[in-house]
């Protein structure tokens, strides 16, 4: 084979093995065979030594014309990958910046969040403010201010969570700067004291928020839950006042086939204390297995505030006299659209969540 023919055959079997990668890793992993010492062609150059001296120009010309040919091959192919291996990250880089018309794709707010605020709507329409207080309350707030002193039986009524502080196991901000034990609000009545406390009456407000008690979660009950309190002092103010609120708010809230009623009932922090239906949602008070076929669904309890309460708070129960209101938020988002399951509204499946 002449020397010519050697330079063309190792220049197509480099260009073959150009030809046969597919990407930038594959064309590196051949550049020994292609330009390295042991590259057929390098092989080749040392043959000159061997070709005849007047032959030697035209094969070294052939030479570099093959090693050329060979390196722009190699080029273009460094060149191709690269484009491409740039194209594949911007591809994979890319943000969708347009906007998106896949309604069912977008979130809204949680149903309980919804109720808390169509509920909020609805007093606030009515007149009154919203007030908050913290979910980590002290026994004063919770208990001692709200006339349930240490023992009392009623406390039962609630199952306390207690707040391990670690070393500090009480803090000294009770009333008179007695100790005092730190919990997760059982209920949103605490805020009525923080309320009368911070501002004098009158006083129309309602405090929504997140109440904390030691329950095992069933179809009914879960450890986390909310509710919403109402506060009313003012001069004169009756029993007929807390009945006309609560039927207003209810027909605001449900509508005028539902109305409510109040049943003589006991809380420590009312006198006197009364627990307060609404008409059953589902069956409109023809009787269902909801309501247990009364017609009425207990909402929450309700009174006027006891004057021990007022006194705690430094109102003068002489002057002012003011009715006070609470309820659960998540029951009654479950008995408005009917969910079987209270778990159901905090295990997050975007399934059920996305139907409200
Ligand atoms: N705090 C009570 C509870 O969680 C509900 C309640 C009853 C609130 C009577 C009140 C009230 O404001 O007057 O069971």
């Amino acid at each position: 084979m002449s020397v010519y023919d050697q330079i063309a055959e190792a220049q197509a079997s480099a260009i073959g093995e150009i030809e046969k990668t597919g990407d930038l890793d594959s064309l590196k992993a051949i550049e020994p065979v292609l330009f390295g010492k042991k590259s057929a062609l390098s092989s080749l150059k040392r043959l000159m030594g061997e070709v005849d001296a007047e032959e030697r120009a035209d094969v070294g010309q052939a030479l570099n014309q093959a090693q050329q040919t060979v390196r722009e091959a190699h080029a273009a192919a460094k060149e191709k990958f690269e484009l491409s291996s740039r194209r594949a990250q911007l591809e994979s880089e890319r943000l969708d910046l347009t906007e998106s018309l896949q309604t069912d794709n977008r979130g809204h707010l949680h149903l309980v969040t919804q109720t808390m605020e169509r509920l909020e709507d609805v007093f606030v329409g009515m007149g009154f403010t919203v007030s908050e207080g913290p979910q980590a309350e002290t026994d004063w707030y919770n208990f001692e201010a709200l006339n349930l002193p240490a023992a009392h039986p009623a406390r039962s009524m609630f199952d306390t969570l207690y707040l391990d502080l670690g070393e500090r196991t009480e803090i000294g901000d009770g009333e008179g700067g007695e100790a005092t034990n730190i919990l997760l609000r059982t209920h949103t009545s605490p805020v009525q004291v923080r309320v009368m406390e911070s501002i004098a009456p009158p006083i129309y407000t309602v405090c929504p928020g997140r109440v904390f008690r030691r329950d095992t979660a069933d179809a009914s009950h879960m450890p986390v839950f909310h509710q919403i309190e109402g506060l009313v002092v003012d001069r004169g103010i009756s029993l007929s006042d807390l009945a006309g609120t609560l039927n207003e708010f209810t027909a605001a809230y449900f509508g005028g086939a539902i109305s409510s009623r109040l049943r003589p009932s006991y809380f420590p922090f009312t006198e006197p204390s009364a627990e307060f239906d609404i008409t059953c949602v589902i069956c409109e008070g023809d009787g269902c297995q909801t309501c247990q076929r009364t017609g009425w669904i207990e909402l929450g309890g309700c009174g006027m505030v006891h004057p021990n309460v007022l006194a705690n708070c430094g109102v003068d129960s002489e002057e002012w006299t003011g009715f006070a209101f609470g309820f659960g938020i998540d029951r009654l988002a479950l008995m408005r659209y009917g969910i079987k399951d209270l778990r159901d509204m905090y295990t997050n499946d975007v399934r059920f969540l996305r139907q409200f």
